[in-house]
């Protein structure tokens, strides 16, 4: 392959990967349209026409090739387009989602042009910045392959699965703040980082971040992922002898509430544990002195039985979908300001867009200041006495600090 042929594949790659977001990966997908330099269908039809359509409850994707028209799942049209974006040459594509439109020509000499609405301008620039991080996963900066399959994300060709795409996505953004986290944390290349993935589920975090850092950063990362559910535990450590791991990480089937660290963890990281699950792992940083603590929370229902229907508030609060988001809003707002009350540096981000995930919050907070400094008591009280409830993180947390609960 020459240099221009190079430039080439190496362009139409990102671009199909982009035409495939917009196809089969946003919500507000309306439309396709294919040019090819050559016939596809009957006819001597040379055009491709997808939009999806709602089946049985199932979404489809239907492909029109002149008079022939063809309902596909998910995985058999991304399959089915791939091959037909890779196989055949294609002379222009259009894409239209609820939020932008993408134009696509392959120029003469080879070049892919690619334009996207002026009308969604910011948006796509935001798009294209998004499309380039993507390019620049973690997971990609070193061989994840054999990390991959056996973590179950790939298939036997190496493939991604469909199904495994939103967490792949979710593993590679988490690393990221793990990353920044451990540059805050400067660790000596001596001694090992000690990870502990509370909820751990499969443990893809911990997996994945031993394997990035280990290759990408020469950090030594010991890990503990702790998990109620035996088949989880059992299934990590699967997935460790498959990988060849035979030291380094630990696993451990308990119930959160009652793990004890025997090791201070440098950080303490939570994606995803339920409900007061989230909670657990927070005091359990607190409580094993974790230098950081990444936590992103899942569902939340403990603070909404304690905000009632009364008082001044009652105009949200009679709206059961409004005291659902506020509850939201509030339990991660209690749980940074109550992570500030003890000592550490808070800041609550969003760690992969909304698409991606509904649960797209992170608790991020490194160990600053000692316990029970006086403007963050204040605020979380001011807190507290406006809404007229003690969250469940400052009851489990008031042996450490009497001011969570005290009024
Ligand atoms: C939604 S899954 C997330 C798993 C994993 N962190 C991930 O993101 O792929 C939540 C996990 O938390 C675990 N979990 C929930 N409550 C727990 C508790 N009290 N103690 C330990 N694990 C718990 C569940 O068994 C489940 O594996």
């Amino acid at each position: 392959m020459n240099a221009k042929q190079d430039d080439f594949a190496r362009d139409w790659r990102d671009t199909v990967r982009e035409i495939e977001g917009m196809v089969f990966d946003m919500q507000s997908f309306i439309s396709a349209t294919f040019k090819f330099k050559e016939a596809i269908g009957p006819e001597d039809n040379a055009e491709l026409k997808i939009r999806t359509a709602e089946v049985r409850g199932k979404t489809i994707w239907q492909f029109t090739k002149g008079p022939e028209s063809q309902n596909l799942s998910r995985s058999a049209a991304k399959r089915t387009l791939g091959k037909l974006l890779y196989e055949t040459p294609v002379d222009q594509a259009h894409v239209t989602t609820g939020e932008a439109d993408l134009h696509c020509r392959i120029a003469k000499k080879g070049r892919v042009l690619v334009s996207r609405s002026k009308l969604d301008l910011e948006r796509d620039v935001a798009k294209t910045r998004s499309h380039d991080r993507q390019k620049d996963y973690p997971l990609t900066r070193f061989d994840s392959a054999a990390l991959l399959r056996v973590l179950g994300f790939t298939d036997s060709q190496g493939s991604m699965k469909p199904s495994m795409h939103a967490k792949y996505r979710q593993v590679n953004e988490f690393l990221r703040i793990v990353e920044t986290t451990l540059a805050d944390l400067a660790p000596s290349s001596d001694a090992p980082l000690n990870l502990v993935d509370v909820g751990c589920g499969k443990a893809y975090l911990s997996f994945a971040a031993k394997a990035y850092l280990e290759a990408t950063a020469g950090v030594k990362i010991c890990f503990t992922g702790i998990d109620v559910r035996e088949s989880a535990i059992a299934s990590c450590r699967r997935m460790a002898d498959a990988l060849g791991w035979t030291e380094d990480f630990t696993f451990v089937v308990a119930d959160i509430a009652d793990f004890k660290a025997k090791i201070q963890p440098d950080i303490v990281m939570s994606l995803h544990a339920c409900d007061t699950a989230t909670d657990e792992a927070l005091a359990f940083g607190v409580e094993s002195q974790a230098r950081a603590i990444l936590c992103a929370p899942c569902c939340q229902h403990e603070l909404q039985s304690k905000l009632g229907t009364g008082g001044p508030h009652q105009a949200i609060l009679r709206n059961g979908i409004l005291k659902e988001r506020l509850a939201d809003i509030l339990t991660d707002a209690f749980r940074a300001q109550i992570l500030r009350v003890m000592g550490y540096k808070t800041q609550v981000v969003e760690f992969i867009d909304q698409q991606a995930t509904a649960r797209n919050i992170l608790i991020r907070a490194t160990r600053a200041s000692r316990v029970g400094m006086h403007n963050a008591v204040g605020e979380y009280q001011a807190l507290r006495e406006a809404w007229g409830c003690t969250p469940f993180l400052a009851e489990r947390l008031a042996a450490a600090c009497s001011e969570l609960v005290e009024s």
